[in-house]
């Protein structure tokens, strides 16, 4: 309680690519995509990092709650795409933004990484309002950083390792980044409830292993399994790269993790209305990670929730991982679907396997 979103923003790149152009580069067609995942079209970054992309949509989410940069208390930047391992994504965002008193890191949560950046945040923020409230004792006498502004950015560039010959993947994803202001106010309801869960995935249903090998450490012979050879015994084609334990590209058992996705969403968005005592009917809005459509409406049949009451925006942006959720939620607010009052619900999935829900009232 007191957790409340005041300004949501998304950047997308220039470039745009159809599926009638990816069906030039790998045998594929339109009428595929469309019919087995609901995109037309997505955003390629060519010309922008992710620094400039997250800036973009973090600095739209601060005007738009009218907050300066000098009053951010925290970043969490929610990617598995940084520019730079050192600094983190959230650093590079942070001096780019003039964020000068937030202390800033990243988090992975693969596809689900906005809905666990805002309930790390609303948690952090929740502890700082306990430690400061008269009377109270801190919790622990460390609890010295105020949290009353933050902002958390979801931001993904999975062109830089999605395998553009595979066309069982490259179809899916596109580049992007969403963004939003979370700030303390003891008299709002905000965030009501959360709900955070990892599913364990021993085939790797869904990796990335982007190896770099210690291939100068001068002393003893390495005999740890690297993860690409742990990739590949859970394959049945072994790619050559993965052989090498180099492979650099996302791959993905597709069924599986549809499977999963279908049941897991629906099942999280029970838990987070229970948890808060909102009945499923009284969720004016859904904003659902956006994977793939026809997860979306399994999902909606599940909650028997009517698709109007469900965001997609998966047409135009393709799977954007770490800030489709917020990119989503951004689409809703400019649509003018969220109002004052509304309960609305955000759920994410994704490699892990992560699963996360937050429903809060706008
Ligand atoms: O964000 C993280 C979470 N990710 C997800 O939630 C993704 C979950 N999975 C999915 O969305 C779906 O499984 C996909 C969209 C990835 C694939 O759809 P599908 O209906 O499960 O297709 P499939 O993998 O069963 O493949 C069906 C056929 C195969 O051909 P055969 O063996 O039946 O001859 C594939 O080779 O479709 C073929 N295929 C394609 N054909 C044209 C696979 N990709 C393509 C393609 N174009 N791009």
């Amino acid at each position: 309680m007191g957790c409340k979103i005041t300004g949501c923003g998304k950047a997308l790149p220039d470039l745009t690519v159809t599926n009638d152009d990816l069906s030039r580069v790998v045998d594929t067609s339109d009428e595929w995509i469309v019919e087995r995942t609901g995109i037309r079209e997505r955003h390629i970054a060519v010309a922008e990092t992710s620094t400039d992309l997250a800036s973009r949509a973090g600095a739209q989410a601060l005007e738009r709650a009218n907050v300066s940069a000098g009053d951010v208390d925290l970043l969490i930047c929610m990617t598995i795409t940084p520019d730079t391992v050192v600094p983190s994504q959230a650093s590079m965002v942070k001096a780019r933004l003039g964020l000068a008193n937030a202390v800033a890191f990243d988090l992975n949560a693969a596809c689900a990484g906005c809905v666990y950046g805002m309930e790390v945040a609303a948690n952090m923020m929740e502890a700082s309002a306990l430690a400061h409230r008269d009377g109270d004792a801190p919790l622990r006498i460390s609890q010295g950083n105020d949290m009353r502004t933050a902002l958390v950015i979801g931001v993904d560039r999975l062109s830089r390792i999605t395998d553009w010959t595979d066309r069982s993947t490259c179809v899916l994803f596109g580049d992007g980044a969403g963004a939003v202001v979370l700030e303390w106010d003891e008299a709002a309801p905000g965030i009501l409830s959360g709900f955070l869960q990892n599913t364990d995935d021993p085939t790797l249903a869904l990796a990335c292993a982007q190896l770099r090998d210690l291939g100068t450490f001068p002393f003893g012979d390495a005999t740890l399994d690297s993860p690409g050879a742990i990739m590949a015994a859970s394959l049945d084609e072994v790619p050559e790269e993965l052989d090498q334990g180099i492979h650099p590209f996302i791959t993905m058992q597709g069924q599986k993790i549809f499977k999963w996705a279908s049941k897991a969403m629906a099942d999280a968005v029970r838990v987070v209305c229970e948890r808060a005592g909102v009945p499923i009917d009284e969720v004016s809005l859904i904003v659902p990670h956006q994977a793939n459509e026809r997860i979306i409406s399994f999902s909606a049949k599940k909650l028997k929730v009517p698709m109007e009451r469900i965001q997609v925006s998966i047409g135009t942006v393709g799977n954007t991982s770490a800030s489709s959720v917020l990119m989503a939620l951004a689409d809703a607010y400019e649509a003018g679907r969220v109002h004052e009052g509304d309960n609305v619900v955000l759920v994410g999935f994704g490699g892990g396997l992560t699963l996360g829900a937050i429903l809060f009232v706008a």
